[in-house]
């Protein structure tokens, strides 16, 4: 049968329950993949997976909250490669971002001016650790996103992989008070966007780490020091310097997505590293985001 871990519950989160947080610990770590090459599963179209190319994508993402899939569609710019991939996971609810198109689903190109250009997903510089929409509010958070690679760059665009239970698995084994402090309501704050005057958006405050209404972990951060206000006390600096510890000392998962190839995650941590596009090679990834986990459903 499979090897399904159990959904974690609220205790295993829970600081007061050490005993439930060692026992989901155990099965965590004893599941989790080796290498990147363990999370990649081959599909001959993601548009219409049989039976036993979704179950291998689920069961990645049940041990490391993100698969990779590979197909030959490479250089296929139809749309309904991630929609229907989605769907077909139990992701039906995409957040819509004023720089999506229409759809829902963004085309992450270098953008040759206008709006999308003063924004780094649309550039081809690196992009520090972080989780797809930290900014948004609790009621419309990121807990999948997913990617499908059309083109890849010349050189460069390789992701940085790390499961969030991962990174909350070594900070609490450091000291969980680190864990306590992220898990404040209000230990992350994102300023107020302000255009021509007006708020666009309030300010949000909220934590890195919480526990959604299924027991699973979902997690907010970003390493970028612009458009972020973290708390000041000496509990959230510490547990900040620690994750930034972490994440410089972990050995992630890297790798590049290659034309015809995905990510499909429930929100994990990542990177960009930058890219060179070239005549031949210019990196089109699309992006969707979604309101829930990977689930069988
Ligand atoms: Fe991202």
């Amino acid at each position: 049968m499979s090897r399904r871990i159990d959904a974690p519950e609220g205790a295993a989160f829970d600081l007061a329950d050490d005993a439930a947080y060692q026992a989901w610990r155990a099965a965590k770590l004893a599941h989790f993949p080796k290498s990147l090459a363990e999370l990649v599963v081959e599909v001959r179209d993601p548009r219409a997976l049989s039976p036993g190319e979704r179950r291998a994508l689920l069961e990645r993402c049940e041990r490391a909250n993100m698969a990779v899939y590979a197909s030959p569609l490479a250089g296929d710019p139809d749309k309904e490669i991630p929609r229907r991939l989605g769907l077909q996971l139990g992701l039906r609810d995409l957040d819509s971002n004023y720089l999506a198109d229409d759809d829902g689903i963004s085309p992450l190109a270098v953008a040759e001016r206008g709006t999308r250009g003063e924004f780094i997903p649309y550039t081809n510089r690196g992009i520090k650790w972080h989780t797809d929409g930290y900014y948004n509010p609790a009621e419309r958070s990121v807990r999948a996103v997913l990617l499908h690679c059309v083109e890849r760059a010349e050189m460069g665009g390789e992701n940085d992989l790390l499961d969030h239970e991962i990174a909350y698995i070594l900070l609490r084994d450091r000291d969980p008070e680190h864990i306590r402090a992220l898990m404040a309501g209000d230990a992350m704050t994102i300023p107020a966007r302000v255009e021509d005057g007006r708020i666009e958006r309030p300010a949000q405050a909220g934590p890195v780490f919480s526990v959604d209404a299924g027991g699973y972990l979902h997690m907010r951060y970003t390493a970028r020091a612009v458009s972020i206000e973290w708390k000041r006390d000496t509990a959230t600096q510490t547990a900040l310097a620690a994750l930034e510890d972490i994440l410089a000392a972990s050995s992630p998962f890297r790798g590049r997505l290659e034309p015809g190839m995905g990510l499909v995650s429930n929100n994990v941590l990542h990177t960009r590293t930058p890219f060179t596009d070239s005549d031949r090679h210019r990196r089109l990834i699309y992006r969707a985001r979604y309101h829930q986990r990977v689930a069988a459903g």
